[in-house]
């Protein structure tokens, strides 16, 4: 399926507004520098959380980048149309981001020693902040009633598929320890922590100092107030804060408001059935 909206690369679907085929074929030729860092998530896992966190990883602590520069210019999207524009002005060490799976990654990941960080979510806590993300976007579908936007999601009818062929993909790639894997929750719970583990995993030794800053400057509220952060840059015409705000909620465990006992039996149902036989195990119980 394509439409005025979306178009289909790859089986999967991707919003027309953001992409093209030239930047399609743009990233596919992009080379990986060594010390390059890709973010990588599927949508709505906490991405602008961490274009925030890795600049000021990356530079330790300077705030420079995360209040002049917009989160899609300061850590740009390797297939959206604007990373051929961008790139080139960025300096480095290079903080990267996709929602691609790992299977569309170019030849140059692999060849390079870039790393990768992947962030995922509660399938259901992303599933619910799709869901008014659909309804204030202006360039994704109408998202229709929860109900049917559950089966949309389960299907892999949405953008970038199916939330667990994603994971699937990122949990079997070859990267060894180049890849590492954190859960919103994990940030949620203890950030100062979540922030070690990235710096430690990015060979920064940070001081407990500049851990504390980080951790302030991306704190929920402090990002909600950042408009080089939270969207206010954009037109009403793209995103309707009227509608939901883009840093709606920043909690674990929305879903819990939202889903039925019979809509839980139907998505734990589908998402165990995806994943049985896989070698690895989900960090959030799905009941
Ligand atoms: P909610 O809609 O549940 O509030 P993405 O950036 O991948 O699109 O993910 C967006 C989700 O991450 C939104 O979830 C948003 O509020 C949440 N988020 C962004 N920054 C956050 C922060 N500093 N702390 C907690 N959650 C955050």
């Amino acid at each position: 399926m394509s439409s005025e909206m979306y178009m289909l690369y790859g089986g999967i679907l991707l919003p027309r507004e953001t992409h093209s085929s030239e930047s399609l074929e743009f990233a596919q030729g992009f080379s990986f520098k060594d010390d390059d860092v890709l973010l990588v998530t599927y949508p709505k896992s906490g991405t602008v959380w961490m274009q925030e966190i890795l600049p000021l990883v990356l530079n330790g602590g300077d705030l420079t980048s995360i209040l002049t520069i917009p989160n899609w210019d300061r850590v740009p999207w390797l297939q959206g149309k604007r990373f051929a524009v961008i790139v080139d002005q960025l300096t480095s060490p290079r903080a990267l981001v996709t929602h691609f799976p790992y299977n569309f990654m170019p030849p140059s990941l692999h060849t390079s020693k870039a790393k990768v960080i992947y962030v995922m979510r509660n399938p259901k806590d992303v599933m619910v902040s799709s869901y008014y993300f659909h309804q204030m976007a202006a360039f994704v579908e109408d998202p229709g009633t929860f109900d049917e936007f559950m089966d949309k999601f389960l299907e892999g009818r949405v953008l970038f598929g199916k939330w667990t062929d994603h994971l699937k993909s990122w949990k079997q790639s070859k990267l060894g320890d180049r890849i590492m894997y954190i859960t919103y929750e994990e940030m949620f719970k203890d950030l100062p922590e979540g922030l070690r583990n990235i710096s430690d995993f990015l060979g920064r030794n940070l001081s407990e100092e500049t851990i504390q800053k980080i951790t302030e400057h991306c704190s929920f509220n402090s990002m909600k107030a950042n408009n080089m952060s939270n969207f206010s840059l954009l037109p009403k015409t793209l995103m309707d804060f009227d509608k939901s705000p883009f840093l709606r909620k920043g909690v674990a465990g929305d879903w819990k408001k939202h889903f039925s006992s019979e809509q839980l039996a139907r998505f734990t149902s589908v998402i165990r059935k995806e994943l049985e036989g896989e070698s690895f195990s989900l960090p959030w119980s799905l009941d």
